[in-house]
């Protein structure tokens, strides 16, 4: 595994950043979606790109965390950060890069005023919600609820 603890560098994302972000999700999910994550790129950019942040070692895109800084959503008046999608290169886990990329996410959110970070994870992927727990993500007075239409 290569080790990136020293030169590895955490930055805004870039619309450069696609085919990085597109080269990690065809790994991590075995599915080639450049049409999809060029829109996802373009929304993230446009919006708040130091909501989103990207792991770069030796130029190369290792890993990527996309977010958003929102308010008045489901009643919640003041601002909060919500992390949406992240994706580290399997090549390159295991060396802190999904905590740091969380780390420069929430720096910037609470520079826009926010008090906490929510996100969404599926209980039934054991590996993400191990991660989300590990970076001090806790049960929440909301509930995701659906029905079937
Ligand atoms: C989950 C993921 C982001 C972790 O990235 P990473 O860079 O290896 O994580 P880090 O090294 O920053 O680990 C941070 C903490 O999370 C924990 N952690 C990481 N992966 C974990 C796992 N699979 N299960 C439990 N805990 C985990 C680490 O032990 C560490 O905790 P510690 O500091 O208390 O030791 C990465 O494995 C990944 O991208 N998974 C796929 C995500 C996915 O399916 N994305 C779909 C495309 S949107």
């Amino acid at each position: 595994m290569p080790d990136v603890t020293t030169d590895v560098r955490i930055r805004p994302l870039d619309e450069l950043d696609l085919n990085g972000i597109v080269r990690i999700n065809e790994k991590i999910t075995g599915a080639y979606e450049p049409d999809l994550w060029e829109k996802r790129v373009m929304f993230y950019t446009r919006r708040d790109p130091g909501a989103s942040q990207v792991a770069e070692a030796n130029g190369k895109v290792v890993g990527f965390m996309l977010g958003d800084c929102r308010a008045g959503e489901f009643g919640l008046e003041e601002p909060s950060g919500w992390i949406e999608r992240f994706g580290i290169d399997p090549d390159y886990r295991g060396q802190d890069l999904g905590r740091r990329l969380f780390d420069a996410i929430c720096a910037h959110f609470k520079a826009e005023g926010a008090t906490s970070v929510r996100t969404l994870v599926d209980q039934n992927d054991a590996p993400v919600a191990g991660f989300l727990k590990a970076i001090g993500f806790g049960e929440s007075s909301l509930a995701a609820l659906e029905r079937k239409l």
